[in-house]
């Protein structure tokens, strides 16, 4: 790692799950780290309303967190008058930080881009199989164990179809270049996309309502919240083509789970769910049956050795306040409302 101009070693608490420390940073991401940072604590900060914390919010000049990290609010920030940053070894902030902390003016960045690799990668997988029909495929061989049977089978394979992706956030700009390895047509909506960099996505904009009625495969990126939810309702889904493939890896929320229910079970549209409203579904739910339904745990983000480019993320942003340059991954305030 560069260590050009450093100005001394930061003084750094770290506020996250206990396990996950190791889970996050790799012995060789942790030498780094111990050697960017003294810890102004001895282990990982579990709550930060304690005598042990506000003695480590004290003197710290950064604050590292992760999954778990209890709310920052103004009570904290008052025990941390030293504090310049916070760096997120996870996905989305909103679940800790405060608008104090924007107030304030500290810094914050977050490991959300590298948390987009795996969801990408994983849509991008969803689109060739859920395209190729591998979920009704795999249930017609478990339930016969006899040779594959095409008829009956809905147009098959990604050749010459339409993806629509909605949402050019991190993960759906990561999903439009990947699928530029395809023989497809791409349609992209997103409110705050420019023209002209949907054109340089290889992405034509269109709007909503547009974008259903052309997909063959039509995979959600956009973040939660008061415009994104149920905005595939009934209408919106009632617009898709027959046979096509709906795929979400973003949040349960942004579609209306009964009117998508209505709709696979008839059959005449397929779905891959990685996230669900509610989540879980109910145990009765007919999607747990259904051969055109895929349905996983939540698992399109990073996993198991998947977690480790966090943890290297959060470390090279460390090495970045360290050395006075910019961050590379900083959350601004006025984004949050249209952010993850
Ligand atoms: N399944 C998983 O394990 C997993 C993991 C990480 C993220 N996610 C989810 O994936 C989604 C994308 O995450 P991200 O980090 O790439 O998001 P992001 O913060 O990068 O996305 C923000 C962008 O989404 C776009 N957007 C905002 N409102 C929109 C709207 N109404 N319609 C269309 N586009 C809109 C804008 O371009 C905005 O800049 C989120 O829903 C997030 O919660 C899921």
């Amino acid at each position: 790692m560069a260590d050009t101009g450093r100005r001394g070693k930061l003084r750094i608490a770290i506020a996250m799950r206990d396990a996950d420390l190791s889970a996050l940073f790799g012995p060789t991401t942790l030498a780094e780290l111990y050697e960017l940072a003294t810890v102004t604590h001895p282990g990982v900060l579990q709550s930060l309303d304690t005598e042990v914390a506000a003695a480590a919010l004290a003197d710290a000049e950064v604050l590292l967190t992760g999954w778990g990290t209890p709310r920052i609010d103004h009570a904290v920030l008052d025990l941390a008058p030293k504090l310049r940053a916070v760096v997120h070894s996870a996905g989305t902030v909103k679940t800790f930080l405060t608008d104090e902390v924007f107030a304030r003016g500290i810094q914050v960045s977050s490991a959300a881009d590298a948390n987009s690799v795996p969801v990408a990668e994983f849509t991008f997988a969803a689109i060739v199989l859920g395209a190729k029909r591998f979920g009704r495929f795999a249930h017609q061989l478990h339930a016969t164990r006899a040779s594959r049977r095409t008829e009956g089978m809905p147009p098959t394979g990604t050749n010459g179809i339409t993806i629509g992706v909605v949402g050019a956030s991190r993960i759906g700009r990561r999903v439009l270049r990947l699928v530029q390895h395809l023989d497809a047509t791409v349609l992209v909506y997103d409110p705050y996309l420019p023209r002209a960099e949907a054109a340089a996505l290889g992405a034509q904009p269109v709007e909503l309502d547009e974008l259903c009625r052309r997909s063959t495969v039509l995979t959600l990126h956009a973040p939660e919240g008061p415009t994104t939810r149920r905005m595939l309702d009934a209408r919106r889904l009632a617009l898709l083509p027959d046979g096509a493939v709906v795929i979400n890896t973003a949040r349960g929320s942004l579609i209306d789970t009964a009117a998508l229910t209505a709709e696979l079970v008839t059959g005449r549209l397929d779905a891959l769910l990685d996230v669900t409203d509610p989540e879980p579904l109910p145990a009765d739910s007919p999607l747990y049956e259904l051969p055109n339904v895929v349905l996983t745990p939540h698992i399109a983000g990073a996993l198991g050795n998947e977690v480790r480019r966090l943890g290297a993320q959060a470390v090279d942003e460390l090495n970045r306040l360290a050395t006075g340059r910019p961050l590379a991954h900083p959350v601004l305030g006025p984004d949050l409302p249209h952010i993850a």
